[in-house]
């Protein structure tokens, strides 16, 4: 369906070019003075210069075309020219019914999907899960569930880093502590056993204990150093081991994704990229791309226009090694080859932005993708505690993910037993998915640049723009259909009718900018457009819910034209925080 605004410029051309003024002019916004109007054009502003003409007169010339208009209730020229409108209750509602009837809810799909690959979680093998990760998951699920609701094929990768230093640090420490298993004896050539020789839990063990140690001993470090390198070029034992390493941490990883409602379509990884860069790299070096440079080799892709200074990417170290710089385009090399996508979009913190304005201009400039193929990055600010620095745990620990959804889901759990009588094993479930929409909410709600502060009270609060809050609308609603069903009737039977007061056109003229909000944070890849909205239609339908007394009410066909629009407000509700990542309960 056509965005309502569109519709309404529409209406206003002929009455543009009848009085002898520009189509273009006819452009609509929502109006900034919401005591005065709903829309408002600035089109005779504009045309003042042009047609040498004192804004008021082309204002007064155009509105005097729309007296016969049935779309407004009211259309006015206002000092210095602006053209204020109110939209007519009959074609409002009009409207609503007709987006109430279409299965998209009145969203256009994207008439021509494209496929794209959207690169985010990025948790490292075998290291523990911490907050940091946390906002890439977050959003990019959102991201990827916005693309798939406007009709786009999108492809999740969660990108492991499961290729560095991490895994010859676990292989070291594991040698010193098992010297006898088959995986260290050089002469083995049986079976490598199926049964991993460490749990998770040793992995989470293992990890820290290696690392401290390489920082205080630098011969550690050179063995570790060492096994990596004897991994990545494929010594049987090693391999073996990091095929343990994988399906342990890869398990446990599934698990905790699983527990914030984030899924992946590709568990692939920086290893797989590795088969693709020899080649890639002695075609940029062939091509002339690639140059020497104090033994390393590296593609040059600063431009004339930079105001900041951009260093060559490198692809080679001077120890002929490879760099994270190196496994993203040739992840780039694969993505194409097996995937052709339009579009790769990549969610990392935001202080990896050289990384990806390298990456990018060396794969556009070595011809790795084609210049239509759009490489786009998201990157994100960094969540801290109350204390203005990077969240931590109470003994200043970097938190574990685990433990921060636990921790919500507790707090969730108290309010809600708190809040009235509830068996707690259903208060506990629903603590799980109203915490769950607390994280998600009180993330996205942030512009995603933007640093923001991790407040459980706050994000936990069942007022204020929170997910809680959302969800308890949600949830009145589902109460207030429940009842009207109860009592017999049913909820689909009427029709969405003009607005009997002013809140319920406002609860209107909020759902009928659905289409446009979705459209415009898919556009810009920017969540918190949605969380912004479904604040303001939770806000108007709370004020409508208060001055109407929707289930008293005598006259059967004013209340089931509200039950319909309630219907839809749920429905439009719910597509939001489904497209956020979270559900509400049936309850709270
Ligand atoms: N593993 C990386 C990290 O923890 C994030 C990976 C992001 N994706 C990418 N293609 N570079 O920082």
């Amino acid at each position: 369906m056509k965005k309502l605004l569109d519709l309404i410029a529409q209406e206003l051309v002929p009455a543009f070019e009848k009085a002898g003024y520009d189509a273009s002019l006819a452009r609509v916004s929502l109006s900034n003075r919401p005591d005065l109007c709903e829309y408002q054009c600035n089109g005779a502003m504009a045309a003042a210069k042009q047609y040498k003409k004192a804004p008021i007169m082309i204002a007064n010339d155009v509105v005097a075309n729309l007296a016969e208009s049935t779309m407004f209730e009211k259309v006015t020229a206002v000092n210095p020219g602006f053209i204020n409108m109110k939209l007519s209750g009959a074609y409002l509602a009009d409207y609503l019914r007709k987006m109430q009837a279409d299965e998209d809810l009145s969203v256009e799909k994207a008439k021509e999907p494209k496929t794209i690959v959207i690169d985010y979680g990025g948790a490292n093998v075998a290291k523990p899960l911490h907050v940091g990760h946390l906002r890439s998951a977050i959003i990019g699920e959102s991201l990827k569930r916005m693309g798939r609701f406007m009709g786009h094929k999108v492809i999740g990768d969660v990108h492991l880093g499961d290729w560095g230093l991490q895994m010859g640090l676990i292989i070291t420490e594991l040698q010193k502590r098992q010297p006898d298993l088959v995986y260290f004896q050089d002469d083995y050539t049986g079976e490598y056993p199926e049964e991993a020789p460490f749990t998770i839990s040793d992995l989470e063990e293992i990890y820290p204990t290696a690392s401290k140690k390489s920082k205080e001993d630098e011969s550690y470090k050179e063995e570790a150093l060492e096994a990596t390198r004897q991994l990545q070029i494929g010594k049987p034992g090693y391999r073996a081991l990091w095929d343990h390493i994988m399906k342990v941490s890869v398990t446990d990883l599934k698990k905790n994704y699983g527990k914030l409602d984030v899924s992946f379509d590709l568990w692939k990884g920086e290893s797989d990229a590795q088969p693709y860069i020899p080649d890639m790299v002695q075609k940029m070096k062939d091509e002339g791309f690639a140059h020497e440079d104090q033994g390393a080799y590296v593609v040059d892709v600063k431009e004339d226009t930079d105001t900041k200074e951009i260093p060559p990417c490198i692809i080679v170290k001077s120890d002929g090694a490879s760099l994270y710089a190196t496994t993203d385009l040739a992840t780039i090399v694969e993505r194409m080859k097996l995937y052709h996508p339009e579009q790769i979009q990549y969610v990392t913190d935001k202080r990896q932005e050289m990384h990806f304005i390298q990456v990018f201009r060396c794969a556009k400039k070595t011809g790795l993708v084609s210049d239509d193929t759009k490489l786009s990055w998201l990157g994100f600010g960094t969540m801290n505690g109350k204390d203005g620095k990077p969240f931590k745990t109470r003994d200043g620990g970097v938190m574990r993910l685990e433990n921060l959804i636990k921790e919500i889901n507790d707090e969730m759990y108290q309010k809600i037993m708190d809040n009235h009588e509830i068996d707690p094993e259903e208060a506990k479930e629903t603590a799980r998915i109203v915490g769950l929409a607390a994280i998600k909410y009180g993330d996205l709600s942030n512009q995603a640049s933007k640093d923001y502060v991790f407040d459980i009270d706050r994000f936990t609060s069942f007022e204020g723009n929170t997910g809680p809050y959302i969800l308890y609308t949600i949830v009145r609603i589902k109460s207030i259909l429940n009842k009207y069903q109860a009592s017999g009737e049913d909820s689909q039977a009427g029709q969405i009718g003009v607005a009997a007061n002013a809140s319920e056109k406002a609860l209107m003229l909020e759902l009928s900018k659905f289409n446009s909000v979705m459209e415009g944070a898919f556009e810009e890849m920017a969540p918190h457009k949605i969380c912004s909205y479904i604040y303001d239609l939770s806000n108007a339908f709370n004020r409508f819910y208060h001055e109407t007394k929707i289930l008293s009410e005598e006259d059967a066909q004013q209340k089931a034209s509200w039950i319909k629009l309630l219907v839809l407000t749920r429905d439009v509700l719910e597509s939001c925080i489904g497209v956020l990542g979270f559900d509400a309960p049936e309850r709270m």
